[in-house]
Formats: structure tokens, C-alpha cells, sequence
């Protein structure tokens, strides 16, 4: 990790769950930090115990708003220069099926989960691409980005695991855009992790909260130890999950 010191990582997803565990660790690495989330203030407060050299920027955004993603990431190329790791970790998954919820319901997971990454993933890659230097795209992904899992069997995954599959083919699809450069891409698809996703969920479904979970910090132990490999490493998918995990 010695060689990011200093490199600029934005984080899509800093104020909460497995985006601010990215951020403390990264500050702690030495890394400058961007966080780009809706709620600003809770980034402030949460990052304040971070530890380490780095340095956190904390950014409102709306990564459905293509507009706001386009003003964050114009910031982080004036006041920072460059984009060397992008960390796309923001995501809402609701409970229902797609015959239940609504449109819009449906189109705000699409436009969060997929439409929002696609954007921060395109705006990175061509800062990434000027800039010329080693860089990494992390999609924080999910085990029904592989497989429809119903656990509990009642429970619908609905458009949430389709955004998912989605992701996973756009990994695909920039490590193969980047071949012959040097810009890593890699998807990780967790199982279930204890975060506030997780504990909404569990309001309308209360039988996840009998599932065993990952941590936060079990997800960051993997970006660290993929950031680390040497820059002719690509590690294109790591699926990660609670080992009594019956999915
Ligand atoms: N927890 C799990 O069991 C699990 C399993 C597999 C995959 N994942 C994936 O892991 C990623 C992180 O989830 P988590 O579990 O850490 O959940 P979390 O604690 O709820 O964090 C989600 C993050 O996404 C941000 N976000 C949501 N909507 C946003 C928007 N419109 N604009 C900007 N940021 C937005 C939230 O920030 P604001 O609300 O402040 O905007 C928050 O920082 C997600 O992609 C999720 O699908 C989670």
C-alpha cells in the first residue's frame, strides 16, 4: 500500500457502512480521500476519529444527479489534480417485489445502484486516462450480482440484484476498455454485512437479522490487500461471505 500514499481516492458511498470503513482505512494508508455521499455532515463527524496521514474531503452528492456528480468530480481535478482510485460503494436495496413497488421505487435503485456508478465510473476513468498513472476501480458488487439467492425464500431481490448483474458486466466490460493501460478494475460481491442497509431491510424483513454477517471491515481487508498487489496484478472478482452463509 506504501506506493498510494498520497494518491487521491474518491469513495461513491463515504457516510456509512463499508464506504466509510474504506475512507478511515485509506486515510490511514496516507491516501487523500474524497467522500461523496448525500449526507456531508455525517461524513465530518464519522471521519473525525480516522486515523493515520491521509487526508478526507467530504463531498454532497447525489450520485443519481448526473449534474452532481459532474461537479464533484470537476472539484477533485482542480483542487486535487487527478483521480487514482475510485471506490464505488454507494447503493440502496429495498424490500418488495417489482410487482409491488413502484416505478419510481424501482428507478431509483436503477438510477443509485447503476445509472450513478456507470456515471462516477466513465467521469473517473477519463481523469484517470489524462493523468496517465497506476489506477484501480473497485465496484463494491453483491453475491446476487451472481446468482439469485432467496434468503429468506420470501424475500425478492427484485431490481436490486438486476443493478447488480449490471455492475458486474461493466466491470467486465472497463477492464477490457482499459486492456493495455493501466487502469485495474475489480468487482467485489459481498454476502451479507452488518451496515445500516442491512438493518433497514431488517424492519420490513425481520428474518435477515437470522443470518450470520460479514463486517464492514472484512470487505475493507479486501480492498486493502487488492490495492496492494503489484500493479501487474488484476484480480477481476472476489465473492466474499459469512462462512455459514447458506446462499
Ligand atoms: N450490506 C450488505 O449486506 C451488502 C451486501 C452486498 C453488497 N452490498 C453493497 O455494498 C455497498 C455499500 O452498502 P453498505 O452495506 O455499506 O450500505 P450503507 O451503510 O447503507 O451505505 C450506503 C452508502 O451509499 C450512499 N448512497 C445511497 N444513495 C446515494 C445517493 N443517491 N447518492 C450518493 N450516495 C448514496 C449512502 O450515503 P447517503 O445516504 O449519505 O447518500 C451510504 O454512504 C452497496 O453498493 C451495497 O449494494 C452490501
Amino acid at each position: 500500500m506504501y506506493r498510494w500514499a498520497g494518491k487521491v481516492a474518491v469513495i461513491a458511498g463515504a457516510s456509512s457502512g463499508i464506504g466509510l470503513a474504506t475512507a478511515k482505512a485509506l486515510v490511514n494508508h496516507g491516501l487523500i480521500v474524497v467522500g461523496l455521499a448525500r449526507r456531508k455532515s455525517k461524513m465530518e463527524s464519522d471521519m473525525k476519529d480516522a486515523k493515520g496521514n491521509g487526508r478526507f474531503y467530504p463531498l454532497e452528492c447525489d450520485i443519481s444527479n448526473e449534474k452532481q456528480i459532474g461537479e464533484a468530480f470537476a472539484w477533485v481535478k482542480k483542487n486535487l489534480n487527478s483521480v487514482h482510485i475510485l471506490i464505488n460503494s454507494a447503493g440502496i436495496q429495498r424490500a418488495g417485489k417489482v410487482t409491488d413497488l413502484s416505478f419510481s421505487e424501482l428507478k431509483q435503485i436503477v438510477d443509485i445502484n447503476f445509472i450513478g456508478l456507470l456515471y462516477c465510473s466513465k467521469v473517473a476513468t477519463t481523469i484517470m486516462k489524462e493523468g496517465g498513472e497506476e489506477s484501480h476501480i473497485i465496484m463494491i458488487n453483491s453475491v446476487v450480482g451472481h446468482r439469485l439467492s432467496q434468503i429468506p425464500s420470501e424475500h425478492s431481490t427484485n431490481i436490486y440484484a438486476a443493478t447488480k448483474f449490471a455492475v458486474r458486466a461493466l466491470a467486465n466490460i472497463l477492464e477490457k476498455e482499459s486492456y493495455g493501460g493501466n487502469i485495474r478494475v475489480t468487482n467485489i460481491s459481498p454476502g451479507a454485512v452488518k451496515t445500516e442497509m442491512t438493518d433497514k431491510i431488517a424492519e420490513d424483513i425481520p428474518q435477515i437479522n437470522q443470518l450470520d454477517f460479514l463486517n464492514p471491515e472484512d470487505i475493507v481487508d479486501a480492498i486493502v490487500y487488492i490495492l496492494g498487489t503489484p500493479p501487474r496484478v488484476q484480480i477481476e472478482e472476489l465473492v466474499i461471505k459469512p462462512l455459514k452463509a447458506p446462499y
